[in-house]
């Protein structure tokens, strides 16, 4: 199969070579020409583990390849991958669709012979009637489907994600497409995940509703965290206890200091706007975005108390700038907030993150960025875990408690034990489990 992935960008680069590690040609194609020119070059521009060394092999066996200009490739492909950008439109929360409208333009001008047209892209119900419309219009003869096939995969688990996914949903009543969806995905279907064929609606607002539905576990724990703070509960244990039952699930279930980065932030307003377009609101999601929104903040008001109530003129350090591990993803990050809440309350703030600092530089000026944990705790007032890197797993405590005059920790993914910690002798905090002092 010939394969034009547009947009070379996260889920672009990801689906692109891994569509061409099960055999297919693929050309990703980039309007960002020194994009482009560093692809060529072998210089990957996202952190994902794995991703180097699919793409090298790609490139070297000769399946795989960048362009910027994309009418020859999308004239030759048999499918044409819709992978660019819907960031949130400025003002409204809105899904700004201008780069998916944008695509498919250049698409209606270069196509030919049968083409699937595949939106990857997270978009809003109805995307795919406007990018069908716009083919048509601009192309009145061209022969093509255009599909929906969101994709559910998570930043640092993303080659895995893609290609040992839960299940491939694909959004068509068109049964040449069907036939080549079956095809794209051949080494996944024969491997047993179920394509789950739907409408191609059904199909955008199934993205939608997965992560909205995600992040709503995650802001029930976080709000049930902080009850169990107030009644002397553990909050891990009651994870345990209800993600026991196959009906809740144990995953997404771990207390934090909220959810950030680029999709669950962005999504859940998006739907949350058009539910409220179409007069159906989701009151749920409403309260999952505020409650989320609000805990970034409150998670600084915690530390401030940690400390004794003011952190004024004082330093505090954080271990962990990115939204998540494995990752150098600042967007969304809670640490964005949260640093930003303790400048406002006076704080000098030093940071170290394993791989996110040159990005976290990038929004965060006024930060001074460490080379290691222990420099980054050194003579600190508290010393705050953000971000559950594995390097932060197993730090030297008894270095640590020497470095750290105060003994304040305050642990907002819960990666230490409070017994342990009362053990060094530190004030330790913690989400929704038993306060050490
Ligand atoms: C998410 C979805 O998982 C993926 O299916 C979708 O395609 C894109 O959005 P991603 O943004 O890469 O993927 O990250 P994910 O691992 O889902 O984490 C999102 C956020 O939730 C992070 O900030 C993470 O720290 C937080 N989180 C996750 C929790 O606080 N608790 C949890 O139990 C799980």
């Amino acid at each position: 199969m010939r394969i034009a992935m547009i947009g070379a960008g996260y889920v672009g680069l990801v689906s692109g070579a891994c569509l061409s590690d099960f055999g297919h040609e693929v050309v990703c194609i980039d309007k960002d020409k020194s994009k482009v020119r560093a692809l060529l070059d072998g210089k990957i521009p996202i952190y994902e583990p794995g991703l180097d060394d699919l793409i090298a092999r790609n490139v070297r066996e000769q399946r795989l390849t960048f362009r910027t200009g994309l009418a020859e490739t999308v004239a030759a492909a048999d499918a044409v991958f819709i992978g660019v950008g819907t960031p949130s439109r400025r003002g409204d929360g809105h899904a700004d669709l201008s780069y998916v409208h944008q695509a498919a333009r250049e698409i209606g001008a270069a196509i030919s012979g049968y083409t699937v047209v595949v939106t990857k892209s997270t978009v809003p119900v109805g995307t795919g009637d406007e990018v069908e419309r716009i083919i048509r219009e601009i192309n009145p003869k061209a022969d093509f489907a255009v599909v929906s096939n969101p994709e559910f995969l998570r930043e640092g688990a993303a080659i895995n994600d893609f290609k040992r996914p839960d299940r491939i949903v694909v959004g068509t009543d068109d049964e040449r497409a069907k036939k080549m969806m079956q095809e794209i995905y051949r080494p996944l279907y024969l491997n047993r995940s179920p394509l789950v064929f739907m409408s191609r609606r059904t199909a955008e607002l199934t993205k939608y509703a997965a992560n909205a539905f995600l992040a709503t576990k995650i802001a029930f724990i976080n709000e049930i965290a902080d009850l169990c703070e107030q009644v002397e509960a553990n909050v891990q244990d009651v994870s345990r206890g209800i993600g026991l039952d196959n009906r809740i699930g144990s995953k997404f279930l771990h207390a934090g200091p909220g959810y950030g980065g680029s999709c669950f932030p962005k999504d859940t307003l998006a739907l949350m706007k058009t539910a409220q377009d179409y007069g159906a609101p989701l009151r749920i999601i409403e309260t999952v975005v505020a409650s989320n929104d609000q805990r970034k903040r409150a998670m600084a008001r915690k530390i401030i108390a940690a400390c004794g109530g003011s952190v004024r003129g004082k330093t505090i350090a954080i271990l962990g700038l990115t939204f998540k591990p494995n990752t150098d993803d600042m967007r969304e990050a809670p640490s964005i907030a949260i640093i930003t809440a303790l400048q406002d309350a006076g704080a000098r703030v030093r940071a170290y993150d394993p791989e996110g600092i040159e990005q976290a530089q990038l929004v965060m000026g006024n930060v001074e960025y460490a080379d290691d944990p222990y420099s980054c705790a050194e003579g600190a007032a508290a010393l705050v875990i953000v971000t559950e890197w594995d390097a932060f797993r197993a730090l030297d405590m008894r270095r640590l408690k020497n470095i750290i005059p105060s003994g304040i920790v305050v642990d907002l993914r819960n990666i230490y034990h409070p017994d342990e910690m009362a053990e060094y002798g530190f004030t330790y905090r913690s989400i929704g489990r038993a306060e050490v002092t």
